[in-house]
């Protein structure tokens, strides 16, 4: 399978947002959108992530959904099962509870959260051991693109959690490359660029594992319906994840549409 022939994924990452009845109404609007204007399963699969508190009532208003949609963890504990570990929530927890994909290593969490390279990996770990899919972000910052260091900081990203994955678990992982400096700020990456650091990180996983090839590699940063299109074009870009164009339903709606036709 190259690139391109891998199924896109577009995935709404909602933050620290919105309040409940924002939420309830932006998933009600999602699922109108899905009826009236279908977008084929097969075509492009399609997730969000609530905060944690809003997980399990938007996966049950998402159950009658023409088509699925999956919910999706933020993030989740270093710590494995159940325990005196006040505040967490571990794999466990979440599988529990019927979530089964989590994002882990956001550049939000390794900056503001302070997520080292250990922390990730043991999240990554106990994600994988509990059977839930992992979509692992990675990205460089506006000082390391600027030095020339942006390939080399998101392949030693990609290269971090190896121990952390058994041989098996690869093909329950999902990339997003995300470069920090695109994350809110309206730039996106040309087209151009993030095509050549998809194709990196491609050949970075395939050298670490057969299941490189048809890994979904996501470009985050800025996704908009106005450059969805563009991106969608680019083989070795397997999908969205979105932050603010997410929060709004057509914008998120356009975007799945986007990458469903082009692909
Ligand atoms: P924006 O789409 O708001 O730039 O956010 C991207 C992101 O961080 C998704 O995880």
């Amino acid at each position: 399978m190259s690139g391109s022939a891998i199924t896109p994924w577009v995935v709404g990452n909602w933050k620290m947002n919105p309040m409940q009845a924002g939420a309830k109404q932006l998933v009600q609007e999602l699922k109108q959108l899905l009826l009236d204007q279908p977008i084929e399963e097969s075509k492009c699969h399609m997730a969000v992530a609530p905060v944690a508190l809003a997980l399990q009532s938007v996966q049950a208003q998402l159950q009658d959904s023409s088509r699925s949609v999956c919910t999706v963890a933020q993030d989740l504990s270093r710590i494995a099962g159940t325990g005196a570990y006040t505040g967490e929530i571990s794999a466990e927890l979440l599988k529990d509870s019927g979530i089964d994909f989590a994002l882990v290593g956001h550049s939000e969490r390794r900056e503001i959260f302070g997520d080292s390279p250990a922390v990730i990996n043991e999240k990554v770990k106990n994600a994988l051991n509990a059977g839930l899919t992992v979509i692992y972000c990675v990205g460089e910052s506006l000082q390391q693109r600027e030095s020339g260091q942006a390939e080399q900081t998101v392949l030693q990203q990609i290269c971090d959690i190896a121990p952390a994955v058994q041989a098996g678990q690869w093909q329950s992982i999902i990339v997003a490359y995300e470069p920090v400096w695109a994350i809110g700020t309206g730039k996106t990456a040309s087209p151009a660029d993030a095509q050549a650091m998809h194709a990196k990180i491609r050949e970075g996983l395939s050298q670490i594992t057969p299941a490189g090839q048809n890994m979904a590699i996501l470009y985050g940063g800025s996704v908009k319906p106005e450059n969805a299109v563009e991106l969608a074009a680019c083989p070795d870009i397997n999908g969205a994840l979105v932050g603010g164009a997410s929060l709004n339903a057509v914008s998120f709606h356009k975007i799945a549409q986007a990458f469903a036709n082009t692909k």
